[in-house]
C-alpha cells in the first residue's frame, strides 16, 4: 500500500486533505490523474449499467434528504458501529475489531491487552453526519448527509416508475456522494468519511429476486475481470447471518485482494421488499408496482460499489515494478478505458522549432478526441517514466526521422514494443488500438 500511496501523491492522484493544516484522518483530494481515473471508472459503470442496457435508468437525487427518510429506512437506529472507549488512553476502538486494533500505548498488543488498558462496554455509535437546516441554529432542524445513495432511489420509486414507464424487472441506478463517520483508520482511500457510490437499485417480481441476485452477482464479477482486475485477486463471499445489514436477507461482497488482505470492494445485497414497504408504511405513499389488476410491491437486489475503493482496487491491481535496461520502471499497467492520458506526444529535442510544430499539430489533433498529453521537458527516457507512471498506453514521439518522412514512433506502454506510423494515421491508429479486446499482462 505503501508504494501506492506514494505514486499517488507522487504523480498528483491523490493528497492528504487538508494537509497545510496537518490534514484530516480519512479525508482525501484528488488531483488531476485521480480525476481523470475516478471518471473513467464511474464513465465505465455507467455505460455496462445504463447506457448498454434497456431496463436501467439514471436519477441523480439529493445528498439532504428529508429526516423522516432515514427513520423510515433504519438508518437512525440501526445504521450503527459497536464501539469502545479506552478510559486510559482515550482512543475509540471498534468493538469487532479489537484483534485488528493496535493498543494506544503499545502497539505491538490489541487494546485491552496491557494492564493500562481500560475499556468501556461496547456502545453504538451512529454513523451518519448530522447537520442542520436552517440558518438559526436553535430553530433549525436535524438532517443528515446520506450515509448511502440508495434511499434516495426508494424513495422516488414511485415517480421512476411511472415516468419512465418501466416494468419490472427495472432497475435505477444512482452515482454520488456518500457520508459515514467511519472510526476505523482507512487504509489510504478504502475507508473515508466522505467517498463516491454507483448503486443500482433492480426492482423484480418477488418471485424471481434469487435468481436476480444470483445474475447480478456474475454480472459484477464479469465487470471487474472486464477492465482489467485479475480473476485470481478476487473472490465472492456470501455473508452470515449475524454479518446481515438491517435491511439484508442474503448479501455477497465481491472480494478484492487489497495490500491488506481480502476485503469488500463491492456487496451485493437481497434486500427483498423492505425499504418500499418501509417507506410506504412511514410515508402513506405505496410504492408498489401496478397494473391493472396485477398490484405487488417490487424486491430489490442491490449491487453497490464505492467509486474510490474501486480505482483503489484497479490501481492495486494495474502496479508493477520491472528492471528495463538495467532500470527500474514504475507502470501502472491499466486497462486503456480507464487510464487518465491515453497517449502522450513527445517532441525528441524540445529545441527543434520544426519537431516541435509537428509535435504540437499531432497534439492538437488527438486531444479531440481522447484525453492527450503534450510532454517536453527532461530527457525522452523521464518523460516515458512519467508516463508509464501514469498509465498512458500510448507514447508519440516525434524525432528526427519524422521531419524527412512525416512517420512517428509510437511505444505501448506494456509491451515497450515501438512501431514506425505516419503521421496522418495516428489518430485513427490510436483510436483503432484504445478500442480493441484488451487483457491486463499481468494475468498469470
Ligand atoms: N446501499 C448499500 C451500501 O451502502 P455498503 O456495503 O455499506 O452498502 C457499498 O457500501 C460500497 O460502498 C462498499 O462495497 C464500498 O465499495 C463502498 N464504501 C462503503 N463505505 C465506504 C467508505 N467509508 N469509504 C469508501 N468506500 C466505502
Amino acid at each position: 500500500m505503501d508504494k501506492i500511496v506514494s505514486l499517488a501523491r507522487r504523480r498528483g492522484f491523490v493528497f492528504p486533505s487538508s494537509e497545510i493544516y496537518g490534514g484530516l484522518g480519512s479525508s482525501y483530494d484528488y488531483g488531476h490523474y485521480g480525476v481523470l481515473l475516478k471518471e473513467n471508472v464511474k464513465a465505465r459503470w455507467f455505460e455496462a449499467m445504463v447506457r448498454e442496457r434497456d431496463d436501467i435508468v439514471a436519477l441523480d437525487s439529493s445528498i439532504i434528504l428529508h429526516p423522516a427518510v432515514w427513520e423510515a429506512s433504519g438508518h437512525t437506529a440501526g445504521f450503527a458501529d459497536p464501539l469502545v472507549d479506552c478510559r486510559f488512553c482515550k482512543r475509540r476502538y471498534r468493538a469487532d475489531q479489537l484483534d485488528d486494533a493496535q493498543c494506544g500505548q503499545k502497539p505491538s498488543k490489541h487494546p485491552g491487552e496491557t494492564e493500562q488498558c481500560d475499556l468501556t462496554e461496547p456502545r453504538q455509535f451512529n454513523l451518519m453526519f448530522r447537520t442542520r437546516i436552517g440558518p438559526v441554529e436553535e430553530s433549525g432542524q436535524d438532517a443528515f448527509l446520506r450515509p448511502e445513495t440508495a434511499q434516495g432511489i426508494f424513495v422516488n420509486f414511485k415517480n421512476v416508475a411511472q415516468i419512465a414507464r418501466r416494468k419490472p424487472p427495472f432497475g435505477i441506478a444512482q452515482i454520488g456522494k456518500a457520508f459515514r463517520n467511519e472510526i476505523t483508520p482507512g487504509n489510504f482511500i478504502f475507508r473515508t468519511l466522505e467517498f463516491e457510490q454507483m448503486e443500482m437499485e433492480y426492482f423484480v417480481p418477488p418471485a424471481e429476486a434469487q435468481e436476480w441476485f444470483r445474475y447480478w452477482v456474475e454480472q459484477r464479477v464479469s465487470w471487474h475481470r472486464r477492465f482489467g482486475i485479475r480473476e485470481s485477486h478476487l473472490q465472492v463471499r456470501p455473508h452470515d447471518a449475524e454479518e446481515l445489514s438491517h435491511y439484508s436477507s442474503a448479501t455477497s461482497d465481491i472480494e478484492y485482494l487489497f495490500p491488506m488482505g481480502f476485503a469488500e470492494l463491492e456487496g451485493i445485497a437481497h434486500r427483498g421488499d423492505y425499504d418500499l414497504q418501509a417507506h410506504t408504511r412511514a410515508s402513506g405513499t405505496k410504492l408498489e408496482w401496478v397494473d391493472g389488476e396485477e398490484r405487488y410491491t417490487p424486491e430489490v437486489v442491490e449491487p453497490a460499489l464505492g467509486v474510490n475503493r474501486s480505482m483503489l482496487a484497479f490501481m492495486v491491481d494495474a502496479y508493477d515494478e520491472e528492471t528495463v535496461a538495467e532500470r527500474e520502471r514504475t507502470v501502472l499497467r491499466l486497462h486503456p478505458a480507464l487510464a487518465p492520458v491515453k497517449a502522450a506526444v513527445l517532441p525528441l529535442v524540445p529545441r527543434n522549432g520544426e519537431m516541435v510544430e509537428k509535435a504540437r499539430a499531432l497534439y492538437e489533433d488527438l486531444r479531440r478526441a481522447v484525453v492527450a498529453e503534450y510532454d517536453d521537458s527532461g530527457q525522452i527516457g523521464r518523460r516515458y517514466r512519467r508516463q508509464d507512471e501514469i498509465g498512458t498506453p500510448y507514447a508519440l514521439t516525434v524525432d528526427e526521422q519524422t521531419l524527412e518522412d512525416d512517420t512517428v514512433t509510437i511505444r505501448d506502454r506494456d509491451s515497450l514494443a515501438q512501431e514506425r506510423i505516419p503521421i496522418s494515421g495516428a489518430k485513427a491508429f490510436v483510436l483503432d488500438r484504445l478500442a480493441a479486446d484488451w487483457q491486463t499482462p499481468k494475468a498469470s
